[in-house]
């Protein structure tokens, strides 16, 4: 009801404006890595396994897939996302000494608990969820759990249960590292202190809701969108045209940048919205070429850049700057812009933004 909205107008916007709070409350009591974080069986698992299979749908998957380029370079082990739907079907090469990894908001998803007992029936044994519901389903099928504390999220479209699952798969990230003798005490010490500033940064990212604002205004007339991000941002950019797919049903790709020229730069015209997140990381110059690609064909830049990336507004190009540059958590705070363009696009579309037509909270029949 409306009380419970308080000042918001929206269930999503609500809970995209709880994010602070909700991955704060995710990471409390994590006062130092240790894996029994995850389970009283989780050092002996931990220590068992060399590689790292991740099932989950929707926005899940795409916390899956940010989770692999995390856990590839800070645990060095090996890391395949697959969609539950398509693991549950295909012929696949199971490896005994594999950690599944099950990723879901409710714990009830169909798929993904399908996927999960086809994983087991494969001997698969050592499964762990990072679940929104302690309750659930997949809690109880899995040998180890961490319960995000993300709250209950009403609005279809998932918000804080993502950057709450994106935080808890960062600290996964840690403690396999650490397992695996690939974390000093001073990179943990570093890692802690930037998860422990989280919220903070959430919060200066959402108070750039008034520059997206009007930049919503200018979507809300489009009919297609692209999305680009490099590397870690890429399951970003494919959250964010999921994002403005779902609510706004504006139709929306996503693209690694490095891809535009192998196909999407057909579709580029004066029509044509390109949203990039260009973080100032490693593949900045070449973030940068493929912007002058998009430029080039008259395209509008919709550009999310880090504070000193040194991106300037111009002529088909603007530029929200987000106020800090977070390294390898980035992603968690460039979503939270992307997910305030979605909102506001569809709010001025006039669309039923948190129950969108044709979809469901949670997928419980296949
Ligand atoms: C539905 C929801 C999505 C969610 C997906 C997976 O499609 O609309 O927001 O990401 O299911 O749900 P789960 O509960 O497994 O995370």
């Amino acid at each position: 009801g409306a009380a419970e909205l308080g000042p918001y107008r929206h269930y999503m916007q609500k809970e995209i404006f709880e994010q602070p709070r909700v991955v704060g409350d995710t990471l409390e009591g994590v006062t130092g890595i240790m894996p029994e974080l995850f389970g009283d069986q989780a050092f002996r698992v931990f220590k068992e396994i060399d590689r790292v299979l991740i099932l989950a749908c929707g926005t899940s998957y795409y916390a899956g897939l940010t989770a692999k380029y995390w856990i590839e370079s800070v645990a060095k082990l090996p890391v395949n996302v697959e969609i539950a739907s398509e693991y549950r079907y295909r012929d696949s090469v199971p490896h005994p000494s594999t950690l599944v990894v099950t990723i879901s908001q409710s714990g009830e998803t169909a798929d993904t608990l399908a996927a999960l007992k086809h994983a087991r029936s494969l001997g698969m044994t050592n499964t762990l969820t990072i679940c929104n519901v302690s309750t659930s389903a997949m809690v109880r099928e899995c040998k180890l759990a961490y319960i995000t504390r993300a709250g209950v999220e009403v609005g279809v479209a998932s918000t804080k249960a993502f950057t709450t699952q994106l935080a808890a798969l960062f600290l996964l990230t840690l403690t396999l590292a650490q397992v695996n003798g690939r974390l000093t005490d001073e990179q943990e010490a570093n890692y802690l202190k930037q998860m422990r500033h989280l919220p903070v940064a959430l919060s200066s990212v959402l108070a750039l809701e008034p520059q997206v604002i009007a930049w919503a205004e200018e979507f809300a007339r489009k009919e297609n969108a692209l999305f680009l991000g490099r590397g870690i941002h890429y399951p970003i950019a494919l959250e964010g045209a999921l994002k403005l797919k779902e609510i706004s049903y504006i139709h929306a790709e996503a693209y690694p940048a490095g891809e535009l020229k192998h196909g999407p730069l057909a579709l580029v015209t004066e029509e044509m919205p390109v949203v990039t997140i260009a973080p100032n990381d490693a593949l900045l110059e070449k973030l940068k070429s493929n912007m002058q690609e998009v430029r080039a064909r008259g395209g509008q830049l919709y550009v999310f850049a880090d504070v000193d990336t040194h991106i300037t507004s111009g002529e088909g190009l603007h530029v929200i700057r987000l106020p800090e540059h977070y390294g390898l958590l980035s992603p968690i705070l460039h979503v939270a812009a992307l997910q305030l363009l979605a909102y506001h696009t569809a709010l001025a579309r006039g669309t039923d933004v948190d129950k969108p037509r044709n979809l469901a909270k949670s997928v419980t029949v296949e």
